[in-house]
């Protein structure tokens, strides 16, 4: 049995905090049942932070 979250939910988590997961899985109820997209939510939550790395320079521009 699956609990077919679609990935604009599993985004809207990471949107909203989610940093794991264990966040997305309590968040949405993704990877609860047949764990299936356990891979895909590691990885879109692998790239969030890619994306939300500061520069590490400390400057802005
Ligand atoms: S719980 Fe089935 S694909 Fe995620």
């Amino acid at each position: 049995m699956c609990n077919f979250v679609t990935e604009r939910e599993i985004l809207s988590a990471i949107r909203n905090g989610a940093v794991s997961l264990r966040d997305v899985t309590e968040m949405t109820g993704a990877g609860e049942s047949c764990g299936r997209c356990k891979t895909v939510i590691e990885n879109m939550l692998k790239e969030a932070s890619v994306n939300v790395e500061p520069n590490p320079q400390g400057r802005l521009f």
